[in-house]
């Protein structure tokens, strides 16, 4: 029961305090204090990530189940749950608090970053937001034009077009021409038909020119800071998104958005990238005055949250966002700090379950310029597919959940220091190896993890093709009680550094097969509604991150890629970032981001008939079909 009296909440080893109203559970102390903690179930009790113990003081509730009796001796008790009474100091585990929006450390940044390359010559670079140095003719009897139309007259021959101006800008305009001989440095900002003239500066400004891509991820937020006179990429950095203890997915997040507010949400955002704004000004040494421009892109409920827009219609049918095609705002509206008068360009989105990302995606493949018919399956929070060629676009959703980002399952965790992302198993008995990212002692596991591990368990027939560990086996390693809720051990306590048991369990397993299932399934309706099948398909294209880490082959073993020729199939990395840098570097291609989102038509799954019977027929590894997976056969046979 909530009472208005307000007690103190310490959360160490942070340092961080907060006063909340008696009753208030330790996740919204902790929300408040914006000390992130991992809640992958937006605080239903259900995920178990949110752990926490109590060192001085008591809460109320807390159930009991998700602890041994030793943890609970200690005062471990779910933040979800336990309700402050009394103050408190609280102690956020590092399993709770990584994986949270700490910055990635450089193991991570090089995963989540790891973007293609965009090929760019020096004469196709024409960014959104250009400087130009101009040295004005003083006016005269005989050349008596006004000081705005002796500047835009100059820009003109810079770049064809109209002009605009605020008000501000133009009545500092007399002064600072005069006092600085004439001259300036104009920086001019893509605005569609208009270029916005957003700033003018003394004297030659145009060395620093910079611009900052964001791919806004429901769980990772990544940046790279841009020169915009040569294209270059001086450097990237990621952290988690800080919007973590709002849940893992973006249903959770719209349900906390819809009880309180957007805010919060919104601020979680900016926040992440003002801190990776932050770290790349001072790695690379440049000053905030520099970025001139931001671009975005996210999934469409990412983008909402950042602009602060009601994010409740995206899960309601019809499911209409706000905006798909938000025009390009101050980037001080939203509160990130760049240079004053910066511009924030959203790439656009599609529908509610298709975001800018994608959009960024087919830029970065360019599949929307091929003559033949590509397919891009991007694997993250959600799994997302496009199929098309320079004449159409079409493109579905799969409701397949984070699993392969290391959520809702028990030992699972983000590709960060210490997460198992490949393994091989030997016999029943013995790993032939496995290898963790950064070399650190294992900790759990991450999606690349997971999948080679399911092929692995497979090919040794730990496990059957219905996605049943074998408890009769006679392997130690795995154990329980009965079918349902028995594991495999992949590292014992103590092995190799490890400080717990690291399992699969039979519940993760299922968990990755619907979401396998999920996106096998959204490919092959899509394909099936065109009357295309994927021996039609000239190149796939994973993309995301994970990508990059995927094990090909065993991905195709489980069923989760169609079984095509590999030489057919190409890692495309963080395509968002890919396709976000070729906007903000030519405003053509910016438009070509416009082009795409226009041109692609979205398949609503939900309602296609076939789903469902699709769907039942995938949750098999590789699916119940095998003709449909020759090679992944007769892998497994042999
Ligand atoms: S169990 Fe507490 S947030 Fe999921």
């Amino acid at each position: 029961m909530e009472s208005h009296k307000l007690h103190t909440v310490r959360f160490i080893p942070i340092g961080t305090s907060v006063d909340v109203p008696q009753g208030t559970t330790l996740l919204e102390a902790a929300r408040q204090a914006n000390v992130p903690i991992t809640s992958d179930c937006g605080g239903d009790g259900a995920c178990g990530k949110c752990r926490v113990v109590i060192c001085e003081g008591q809460v109320d509730g807390g159930s009991t189940e998700a602890f041994t009796r030793e943890e609970i001796r200690r005062g471990y008790v779910l933040a979800c749950e336990g309700r402050v009474r009394e103050p408190v100091m609280v102690a956020v585990l590092r399993e709770a608090r990584l994986g949270s929006s700490a910055t990635i450390g450089d193991e991570g940044a090089e995963i989540f970053s790891g973007a293609a390359e965009v090929a760019f010559s020096r004469d196709e670079i024409d960014p959104l937001v250009t400087k130009h140095h101009l040295v004005l003719p003083p006016p005269s009897l005989d050349d008596n034009a006004g000081d705005l139309d002796r500047l835009t007259t100059a820009l003109r021959k810079r770049q064809p077009g109209e002009f605009q101006m605020g008000l501000k800008q133009i009545q500092a305009l007399p002064g600072l021409l005069r006092n600085n001989d004439w001259d300036v440095t104009a920086t001019a900002a893509y605005r569609g038909s208009l270029t916005e003239i957003v700033q003018l500066e003394a004297g030659d400004m145009t060395a620093g020119n910079l611009g900052l891509v964001v791919d806004l991820g429901t769980t990772t937020v990544v940046a790279h800071l841009v020169d915009l006179r040569s294209g270059e990429t001086l450097g990237a950095t990621a952290r988690y998104n800080g919007q973590v203890n709002s849940g893992a997915d973006v249903i959770h997040r719209i349900l906390v958005a819809e009880a309180e507010g957007v805010q919060g949400l919104q601020q979680a955002a900016v926040n992440d990238i003002n801190a990776l704004t932050e770290e790349l000004m001072q790695r690379y040494h440049v000053s905030r005055n520099e970025i001139t421009v931001a671009a975005i892109a996210g999934n469409t409920t990412m983008l909402h949250l950042l602009l602060g827009l009601d994010p409740s219609s995206i899960r309601r049918e019809p499911y209409v966002g706000a905006s798909y095609s938000p025009p390009a705002f101050r980037a001080t509206e939203i509160g990130l700090r760049l240079a004053p008068r910066a511009l924030l360009y959203c790439l656009p989105m599609i529908s509610s379950f298709i975001g800018a990302d994608i959009v960024a995606g087919v830029m970065a493949t360019g599949m929307d310029e091929s003559e033949s018919v590509n397919l891009m399956i991007d694997i993250g929070t959600n799994g997302e597919v496009v199929i098309g060629n320079r004449e159409w676009l079409m493109c579905a959703s799969a409701s397949a959940g984070p699993a392969f980002e290391g959520s809702q399952t028990r030992n699972g965790m983000r590709a960060q220091p210490g997460a198992i992302d490949h393994v091989k198993i030997l016999d029943k008995e013995r790993l032939l190896s496995f290898s963790t990212v950064g070399s650190a002692p294992p900790r759990g596991i991450c999606g690349s993890g997971y999948i080679d591990l399911l092929a692995e368990l497979l090919r040794t027939r730990l496990m059957d093709r219905s996605g049943l560990l074998d408890l009769t086996s006679g392997s130690s390693r795995i154990r329980g009680e009965n079918q349902n809720d028995c594991e495999y051990v992949v590292i014992r306590a103590g092995e190799s550094g490890a400080e717990k048991d690291i399992v699969i369990t039979q519940t993760d397993i299922r968990s990755m097969l619907l979401a396998k299932a999920a996106i096998y399934t959204a490919a092959r309706l899509l394909l099936q509604s065109l009357g295309l099948t994927f021996d039609d398909v000239d190149r796939l294209y994973v993309a995301g991150a994970f990508g990059n880490y995927l094990g090909l082959e065993n991905a195709i073993i489980i069923g989760l890629l169609p079984d095509m020729p590999l030489d057919r199939i190409r890692s495309a990395g963080n395509t968002a970032i890919a396709g976000t840098k070729l906007a903000l570097l030519s405003k053509k291609q910016y438009e070509r981001a416009r082009d795409v989102a226009a041109k692609m038509t979205y398949l609503e799954l939900g309602t296609a008939r076939e789903f469902m019977d699709e769907f039942v027929s995938a949750q098999f590894f590789p699916h119940t079909d095998v003709e449909q997976f020759p090679t992944a056969a007769a892998a497994l046979k042999g």
